[in-house]
């Protein structure tokens, strides 16, 4: 079973970016902790990263038949990417979406989620550990 995780604008920052909201662990250190865990439940995950919205657009379309699992941090993307909405809906995988922060804590304009209705799940407010139990929410709705 293969997952792709996709990781939105300015998240290769992580470590250095808004320690308060988003930690101190680095985007590799956080794939590292995905790749183990997959690794122990005999998943293969794959990474991407882009600070563009056509190129997250190119890796989604790309994704179709290729993945049994989704997990997307879109970041600023969340809030207003119709074409990365559009993109998820040509997947028929389960897709989490996760946040680092608790999008709903902050300020208004992070409340609304363009992709929260048309993914499985979402998982905010945990830090890096969100990242962890994406794989868990993604591994269960994979099992046939
Ligand atoms: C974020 C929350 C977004 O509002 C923000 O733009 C990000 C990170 C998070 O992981 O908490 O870049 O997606």
């Amino acid at each position: 079973m293969k997952i792709l995780v996709i990781h939105g604008p300015n998240l290769n920052m992580l470590g250095k970016r808004e320690p308060r909201h988003y930690g101190t662990e680095t985007m590799d250190d956080i794939n590292r902790q995905m790749a183990d865990k997959g690794m122990a439940l005999g998943v293969t995950l794959d990474f991407f990263q882009s600070n563009c919205e056509g190129h997250i657009v190119d890796r989604i379309q790309s994704a179709i038949e290729q993945y049994e699992g989704l997990i997307i941090n879109a970041a600023a993307y969340t809030h207003t990417s119709l074409a990365i909405r559009d993109a998820l809906l040509l997947l028929d995988i389960p897709i989490i979406e996760v946040h680092l922060s608790n999008i709903y804590k902050r300020e208004p304009f992070r409340r609304n989620s363009m992709i929260a209705d048309v993914v499985s799940g979402q998982i905010c407010g945990f830090g890096s550990h969100g990242y962890l139990l994406a794989i868990d929410a993604a591994f269960q709705l994979m099992r046939p």
